[in-house]
């Protein structure tokens, strides 16, 4: 048994990483402020939850006090929000996760430092590969690519043990359908469910290399296990490229009658998005990601048996 501790685990990424951690008999401590995560998505009796916010580093210390790893997933998500306020979403990503980096200095516990793919922003080169430079679009790429340079620095200055991922496009139950900056696929599932057109900005042409949150957790706690670290980032996608237009070619599948209505682009998306995935697989070489149509089927799945469950989520507009 292994003492866990999961920043943003009432999200999520954070609450499947939870359960699947619980369920293999570890002990977590769940840091979060429910700010977009839900109280509801965890079981309290099975896991310690700290509500508190990652800027107060006092109070945060104390919650990472008895930690050996850490997966630190709490962030202001989204783009637009990062837009609408960069201020706080630096506050939350870049000085947050300084914070957490100190109480690992100090306990000397294994960080997993959840990037983002959006840090690769305006260098359009595909498919994307860890040694391309970066050049973030919008102030959450760049709160992600500060924190990446404090996780790299601890790890050097420190010896403190860092795994730095990059998301892309994660997906799967418990991600929230129905906020302003709710993420596409379950936005358009519940929108499907309803019989309410959805909306695709610009003209669907866009790709994306979606990964479902069962890999995500398969990456994560193989890493945990065989305690893998890595002196530079890690790209968490398998190299599939699949347009919207063919998502929604596989969504009619579930929901012949969607309708769909093509707006105007949206500041700060990325045109297309792909991994080259070689290096992951070398440093993951057991993990078989789920197919992507297999994996929507369950998400649709999951929203039409608990959608409501995650529905009703904390106002997110700010
Ligand atoms: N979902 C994706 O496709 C994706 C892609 C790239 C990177 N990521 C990163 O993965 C991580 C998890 O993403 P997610 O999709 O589960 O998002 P999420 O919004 O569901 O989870 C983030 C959690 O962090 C919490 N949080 C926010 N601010 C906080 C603060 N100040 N203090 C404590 N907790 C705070 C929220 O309440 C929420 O529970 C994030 O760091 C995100 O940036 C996700």
């Amino acid at each position: 048994m292994t003492q866990v501790a999961v920043t943003g685990g009432a999200g999520f990424i954070g609450s499947n990483l939870v359960a699947k951690l619980v369920s293999k008999g570890h002990s977590v401590t769940v840091v979060d402020d429910l700010s977009t995560g839900m109280i509801s998505n965890i079981d309290t009796k099975v896991c310690d939850f700290q509500h508190l916010s990652l800027v107060d580093a006092f109070a945060l210390k104390k919650a990472l006090s008895k930690a050996e790893v850490i997966f630190h997933l709490g962030a202001r998500g989204s783009v637009p929000r990062s837009l609408k306020n960069p201020v706080a979403t630096h506050d939350v990503n870049a000085t947050g996760t300084l914070n957490v980096l100190e109480a690992a200095r100090e306990t000397g516990a294994h960080v997993f430092f959840s990037s983002s793919s959006s840090v690769y922003g305006r260098n359009g080169a595909l498919p994307k590969d860890e040694s391309m430079w970066l050049g973030p679009m919008t102030p959450y790429a760049a709160s992600k690519l500060a924190a990446e340079g404090y996780v790299q620095a601890y790890g050097s200055a420190y010896a403190v043990p860092v795994t730095l991922l990059r998301f892309f496009n994660v997906f799967g139950p418990k991600q929230r359908p129905d906020h302003e900056y709710a993420a596409v696929l379950p936005k358009w599932i519940w929108k499907a469910m309803h019989n309410e057109p959805i909306e695709v900005f610009g003209d669907g042409t866009q790709t994306r290399d979606f990964t479902y949150i069962k890999t995500v957790l398969d990456i994560c706690t193989d890493g945990m296990d065989r305690k893998v670290t890595h002196d530079g980032a890690i790209n968490l996608a398998y190299g599939n490229r699949i347009s919207l237009n063919t998502t929604i070619e596989l969504l009619k599948k579930h929901f012949p009658d969607l309708q769909v209505k093509y707006v105007e682009t949206r500041a700060g998306d990325v045109k297309d998005s792909q991994n080259s995935p070689g290096l992951l697989k070398s440093l993951f070489p057991d993990i078989v990601p789920t197919d992507f149509e297999n994996a929507l089927s369950e998400t649709v799945e999951w929203l039409r048996e608990f959608g409501e469950t995650v529905a009703h989520g904390p106002t997110v507009s700010d």
